[in-house]
C-alpha cells in the first residue's frame, strides 16, 4: 500500500536522538521534545530498537501510549534484537558510526535478520512502545556502513527472513507497509530489482540531502517512482551539519563539508532564506519522497522543523544553488 494514503503529512519526527545518540539526554528533555512534536500536530514517529538499545522505542511509548492509537503513525524497526544480557556500550563495533549511542542502555544488542529474530523484534518493540500494534517496520542498516563487505550476505539473510515475515504480516493487514530504512543506496536499487518480495517504501537517511544526493537521483528514485515505491527521507538534515549543528554523518563535521555549507548558507543569507529551510525543502521537492523525518532531542527543534516547512525559499535561491554546482542540474527545486 502507498505509504502516502495513511501518512499525516509531510513532516515526522526522528526519534533516534532520543535513544541518546549523541548525549545523555534527560528523560524530561526526552519526553518534552516528543509532547512538542505531538502538540505541533506531528503525527508520524519513527523509531528502532537499535536506537539507545531499546531507549528511543521506550521514552516515545512513555509518551504515545497517552494518545489515541488512531490518531498517529508509528515506524520501528528489525534487524537487532536487544537481550537482557548487559554489555559495554563504548566497546561496540559499529563500523564508521563508532561511538554512537555510547550514552544509551547497557543492553547486549544481537544483528538477525532472520524470520525468528524478526518476529521476536517487532514483539519486544510492541512492549517497549506499549501498542498493540506498527504501522510500518522497516529492516534496519542491511547495508555497507554497519556491514562492509559481508553486507549481500547479511541482505541475503534479510531477502530469505524478514523482508518475507514482513511481506506476510502486510498482507495479513497485520502491519500497513514495510520496508527497508539504510543509509546507502545499493542496498534499495538490489531491493526494486527483486521479483518479490515488494516492499511499499523505504526509509533512506542521509542519501537524499542538501549535501549528498547525485547517487540517489541517478538510478534509485526513478525505479522508486515508476514502481510506486515511496521513499521517507531520514537525516534530511545530514545528522546536523544542516541545521546548524556540528554532525555529518553521525561524525564530527569534516572541513569540506563545513565549507560547503557555507557556501548554502551564504545564498541562503542573500536569497532570505534559512539553510534549514532549504534542507528540509529539497529533501521533500522530489516526487518520490513522501515525507521527512528530522530529528531532534531539544523541544525547540520542533517549531524550527515545521517554520522550515513553510519555507520554500524563492525560484532564484535554488537556481543560485545549481548556478554554482550546489546541487546536481536535474534535481528537482520546490515550486513556489
Ligand atoms: N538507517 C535508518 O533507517 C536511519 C538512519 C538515520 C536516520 N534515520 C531516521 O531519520 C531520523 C532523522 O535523522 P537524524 O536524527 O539522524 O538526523 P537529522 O534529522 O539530519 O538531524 C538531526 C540533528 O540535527 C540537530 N539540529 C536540529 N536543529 C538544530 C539547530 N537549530 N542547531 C543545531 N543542531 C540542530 C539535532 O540536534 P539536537 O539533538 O540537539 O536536537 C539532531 O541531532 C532519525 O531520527 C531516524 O528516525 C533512519
Amino acid at each position: 500500500m502507498s505509504i502516502k494514503s495513511f501518512l499525516p503529512g509531510r513532516l515526522g519526527f526522528g526519534t533516534a536522538p532520543l535513544g541518546n545518540m549523541f548525549r545523555a539526554i534527560p528523560d524530561e528533555e526526552a519526553s518534552a521534545t516528543v509532547e512538542a512534536a505531538w502538540d505541533s500536530g506531528i503525527r508520524y514517529f519513527d523509531t528502532a530498537p537499535f536506537y539507545g538499545a531499546g531507549l528511543s522505542e521506550m521514552r516515545l511509548g512513555d509518551v504515545l501510549a497517552d494518545r489515541p492509537r488512531d490518531e498517529f503513525v508509528l515506524s520501528t524497526k528489525v534487524g537487532r534484537v536487544i537481550l537482557d544480557e548487559i554489555e559495554d556500550p563504548s566497546g561496540r563495533d559499529l563500523g564508521e558510526k563508532g561511538g554512537l549511542f555510547e550514552h544509551g542502555r547497557p543492553n547486549k544488542m544481537v544483528n538477525d535478520y532472520s524470520a525468528d529474530a524478526t518476529s521476536r523484534s517487532i514483539e519486544d518493540s510492541l512492549k517497549r512502545l506499549k501498542t498493540d500494534r506498527l504501522d510500518i517496520v522497516w529492516v534496519h542498516d542491511v547495508a555497507q556502513d554497519f556491514y562492509g563487505d559481508e553486507w549481500l550476505a547479511a541482505y541475503e539473510t534479510a531477502r530469505t527472513g524478514a523482508f518475507r515475515v514482513l511481506q506476510r504480516l502486510r498482507d495479513e493487514g497485520v502491519i500497513k507497509a514495510w520496508g527497508l530504512g539504510v543509509n546507502r543506496v545499493e542496498p534499495l536499487e538490489l531491493t526494486l530489482d527483486l521479483e518479490e518480495p515488494k516492499p511499499d517504501a523505504f526509509l533512506l537517511a542521509g542519501r537524499y540531502t542538501l549535501l549528498d544526493h547525485e547517487r540517489a537521483l541517478q538510478r534509485l528514485l526513478p525505479a522508486a517512482e515508476t514502481q510506486n515505491v515511496d521513499i521517507v527521507v531520514g537525516g534530511p538534515y545530514s545528522s546536523g551539519v544542516l541545521a546548524g549543528g556540528q554532525h555529518f554523518e553521525y561524525q564530527k563535521a569534516p572541513a569540506p563539508v563545513i565549507t560547503k555549507v557555507e557556501r548554502i548558507k551564504a545564498l541562503a543569507g542573500q536569497h532570505d532564506v534559512g539553510i534549514k529551510a532549504a534542507a528540509l525543502q529539497f529533501s521533500l521537492a522530489h516526487p518520490a519522497v513522501a515525507a521527512a523525518i528530522p530529528g531532534a532531542s531539544r523541544p525547540s527543534r520542533i517549531a524550527e522543523d515545521l517554520a522550515a516547512l513553510g519555507e520554500r525559499g524563492p525560484a532564484a535561491f535554488w537556481t543560485a544553488l545549481r548556478e554554482e554546482g550546489l546541487i546536481v542540474p536535474d534535481a528537482p527545486v520546490p515550486t513556489a
